[in-house]
């Protein structure tokens, strides 16, 4: 039973028990069930689909229309009007930035980017052919061990200075996978660049020639970042909470959270769905391959959502800056931008989709725009992780700074063997 203020559970042959109803500012309101142990029962759900983890004040979403607001601010604006490193402001501190504000931060990330000396040897310890995001898992863990100046998790300014270095260096240890996957020496970051440009210098500049960064596919790759900044409780954010919730320090939860972005299901998607472009070949198999889509033999990457039951906002900017690449390189005839429309469009129409309330999501054209820019399919998830690092610390910091947090300790089902006594080996059947 509820009214506007509390549920009432009637269990035990007619016990009551009350739980609060909370509101938020914007979207569904939550049933506090903080005492719900009382009943002797758990509730159970599996995978989260009915269940807020937390309050935050960082990031909204809404599904069934398909808004997504930093700090309040929508999407759509801050991919338009903001850049990268001023969204990184707002959502670590909540507030735009003025003027000398943003130059201060700007500042000080582009002289954190430097990574110890000592780190470089690290990767000589990878095959040449790993993953990158089995380097990223490594390198970024592995920066723990050397800032041990700001690992105080109880202290704000400590906080503080791991954020800074973790949003500075993520691109520089990531750009440093992909050229210790291709044999070519590091290349330093530039502190006179942006922090997309300097991404781009790192990733294809070369000790024989000056690199000259193009400002459209920067921009384009700026923009890119902010719509992977945050996006509320999704599975590695709370990965990172999780793990934070226990007290391991900031490095260690960030390394937490790009592994378990690493999933196909999750920031791997982008990768897949190139693979998947691949696999189909040309529009003439879209066909055979929606088949095995409703036969369930595969699923159509890059579409679909836990959340979004309606367009990701972030999939059209994504299909726009998509455009605006292509348009810049002469690439206007990309056979697999033209078969991801093609794909997308009957998709759209297939009743299949329709009523799952299947779209495409931001992993849908998002590795065309980085493939088309030059960046590798290996290098997509990586760049998710470069982007999500403000995010994951944004709400690692919101957690750890709330001092009625708790560890995260999930309970059970349990359906396994009832209690039974051990049989010697000699007596076993
Ligand atoms: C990201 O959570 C976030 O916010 C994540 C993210 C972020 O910014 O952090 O937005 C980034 O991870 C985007 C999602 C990228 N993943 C993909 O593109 C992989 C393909 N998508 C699916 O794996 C799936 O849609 C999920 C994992 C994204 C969501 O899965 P859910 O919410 O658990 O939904 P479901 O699996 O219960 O699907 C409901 C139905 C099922 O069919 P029925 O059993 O009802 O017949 O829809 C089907 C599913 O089989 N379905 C798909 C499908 N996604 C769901 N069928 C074909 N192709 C798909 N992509």
């Amino acid at each position: 039973m509820e009214n506007n203020r509390k549920v009432t559970l009637t269990y035990n042959d007619g016990q009551n028990l009350d739980f609060p109803i909370m509101e938020g500012t914007l979207g569904p309101n939550v049933v506090d069930i903080r005492s719900f142990a009382k009943t002797g029962m758990f509730t159970f759900d599996p995978g989260f689909l009915a269940t807020a983890s937390c309050e935050s004040k960082i990031t909204f979403i809404d599904g069934d229309v398909g808004q997504l607001y930093y700090r309040g601010y929508p999407i759509e604006q801050l991919a338009e009007e903001s850049d990268f490193l001023e969204s990184c402001y707002l959502l670590l501190n909540g507030e735009l930035p003025t003027a000398e504000q943003k130059a201060e931060f700007d500042r000080k990330i582009m002289r954190h980017n430097m990574i110890h000396d000592q780190l470089q040897n690290l990767y000589k310890g990878f095959r040449r052919d790993a993953h990158p995001m089995a380097v990223m898992v490594g390198v970024v863990g592995a920066l723990s061990a050397f800032y041990h100046d700001s690992l105080d998790i109880n202290d704000p300014h400590h906080r503080e200075v791991s954020a800074h270095r973790l949003i500075a260096k993520v691109p520089t240890i990531a750009a440093q996978a992909y050229r210790y996957n291709k044999g070519l020496p590091f290349s330093y970051p530039r502190n006179d660049l942006t922090y997309a440009e300097n991404f781009l210098h790192m990733m294809f500049s070369t000790p024989c020639e000056e690199y000259k960064v193009n400002k459209v596919l920067a921009r384009a790759l700026d923009r890119i970042f902010i719509l992977h900044a945050d996006h509320e409780q999704n599975a590695s954010t709370s990965t990172v909470r999780l793990a934070g919730s226990s007290g391991a320090n900031p490095f260690a939860c960030i390394a937490a959270g790009i592994a378990c972005l690493w999933g196909p299901s999750h920031g791997g998607a982008n990768e897949a769905v190139l693979k998947m472009l691949d696999e189909i070949g040309s529009v003439e198999n879209v066909p055979a391959f929606m088949e095995g889509v409703k036969a369930k033999t595969h699923k159509l990457m890059g579409f679909g959502h836990r959340v979004y039951k309606n367009m990701d906002p972030r999939a059209a900017i994504m299909k726009r800056t998509c455009d605006e690449v292509l348009n810049e390189l002469g690439l206007h005839n990309d056979p697999k931008f033209k078969l991801a429309m093609a794909l997308e469009k009957i998709a759209l129409e297939d009743e299949y989709f329709i009523e799952r309330k299947l779209y495409p999501n931001v992993d849908f054209y998002s590795g065309i725009v980085l493939s088309a820019i030059g960046i590798p399919v290996s290098m997509f998830t990586p760049i998710f992780a470069l982007a999500r690092t403000v995010g994951w610390i944004s709400h690692w910091t919101e957690m750890i700074a709330d001092p009625t947090m708790k560890i995260g300790r999930p309970r059970q089902l349990y359906t396994g063997a009832p209690r039974r006594d051990y049989v010697a080996l000699a007596d076993r059947k």
